[in-house]
């Protein structure tokens, strides 16, 4: 009797678990706007190596700009912690890569991350674990979850796992697909989450996040499977912008045949590889060196700029919301 009642709870759990699958949906998270209903955030990536590097100039650059832009979060796009990740929720290079060095009072936020490749070379999942946040609780990290921020909904997308050279050519790396593996499968139910997350999303802007790129002159240059896989569903669900790390360095790339704009903030550390190599789209803007970008948002417009290791202003870009206000069925009767 006993046993029976144990067999038919196990398959009810299994049944309960099988239904979980079916219905997952990407993780969301709510971060509310300011009271003037807009958002101010930076965006760095690439930087976790102990403040080497420029790391720790790019840093006190980013607690000032921070301050002065009365900063609601930072976004991370990846490479968290050089050259191969965490290797445990023990490790040190946490506190010495991360809370030893956004150490300024505006960065005091959360810090919304996604994974990128380097993080994928040592054991991935130690980055989601409560554990770290109990020792630095601004770390939320994620493989693809949704903030939404009332302006604006952020989807960030794990783009590791797209890259197949990762799988077919580790060159002597090892990438922790746990979780992951096998590789079509999660991708194909990604997109899935991801397109049924954006169709629903009535947000003003709505921005992509990954770590590769999607289009980039510098060293990695574009992202082939993400241009295959993962745009046409930014494209189809009018996602404004896409937000990548991955190339060390700061652009902003325009795409020709939709109004989506590419920017990499990629130049939290190491960064002057000497690379150039045009491509299809429309290239608005390159440094090489190391910086961080900001991001306001408001109703109407959204404002970027990048700055460089001593928070000197490179760029500056606006642009106006592609969607059209809502407009009450009088102003038309009146016209
Ligand atoms: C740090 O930044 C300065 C100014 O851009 C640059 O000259 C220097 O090469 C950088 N150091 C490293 C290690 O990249």
């Amino acid at each position: 009797m006993a046993k029976g009642g144990a067999a038919m709870a196990l398959a009810l759990l299994a049944a309960a678990a099988a239904l979980l699958c079916a219905v997952a949906a990407l993780p969301r998270l709510e971060h509310p706007a300011k009271t003037d209903g807009s958002l101010s955030l930076l965006v760095v990536g690439d930087w976790g190596r102990k403040g080497m590097y420029n790391q720790s100039r790019v840093a006190e650059q980013m607690g000032r700009v921070g301050e002065e832009l009365d900063i609601d979060f930072v976004v991370s796009t990846g490479d968290n912690f050089y050259e191969t990740g965490l290797t445990g929720v023990d490790d040190h290079a946490f506190e010495q890569s991360f809370t030893d060095i956004y150490t300024a009072k505006s960065l005091q936020k959360p810090w919304y991350l996604v994974l990128g490749n380097h993080d994928y070379k040592g054991n991935a999942l130690a980055q989601f674990s409560p554990v770290l946040r109990k020792i630095d609780s601004r770390f939320i990290c994620m493989r693809s979850f949704i903030v939404n921020a009332e302006i604006a909904d952020f989807f960030f997308i794990d783009t590791t796992p797209f890259q197949l050279k990762y799988w077919t050519h580790p060159k002597g790396n090892h990438y922790d697909w746990r979780g992951v593996a096998p590789r079509e499968k999660y991708i194909t139910n990604l997109l899935k989450d991801l397109d049924e997350a954006m169709k629903k999303s009535t947000a003003k802007w709505k921005i992509a996040v990954g770590h590769h790129t999607m289009r980039s002159v510098s060293h990695h240059g574009d992202t082939k499977e993400l241009l295959q896989l993962l745009l046409p569903i930014l494209k189809i669900n009018g996602v404004d912008f896409y937000i990548n790390g991955h190339d060390h360095c700061l652009e902003h790339i325009s795409s020709r045949d939709s109004p989506i704009q590419y920017f990499t903030s990629g130049g939290g550390s190491r960064a002057w590889r000497g690379f150039f190599q045009p491509n299809e789209d429309s290239l608005k803007f390159f440094y090489d060196g190391q910086g961080f970008m900001s991001l306001q948002l408001h109703q109407d417009q959204a404002d970027f700029i990048f700055y460089d290791v001593d928070g000197n202003i490179l760029y500056r870009y606006s642009q106006w919301s592609l969607r059209k206000a809502y407009l009450p069925a009088s102003y038309f009767a009146e016209e």
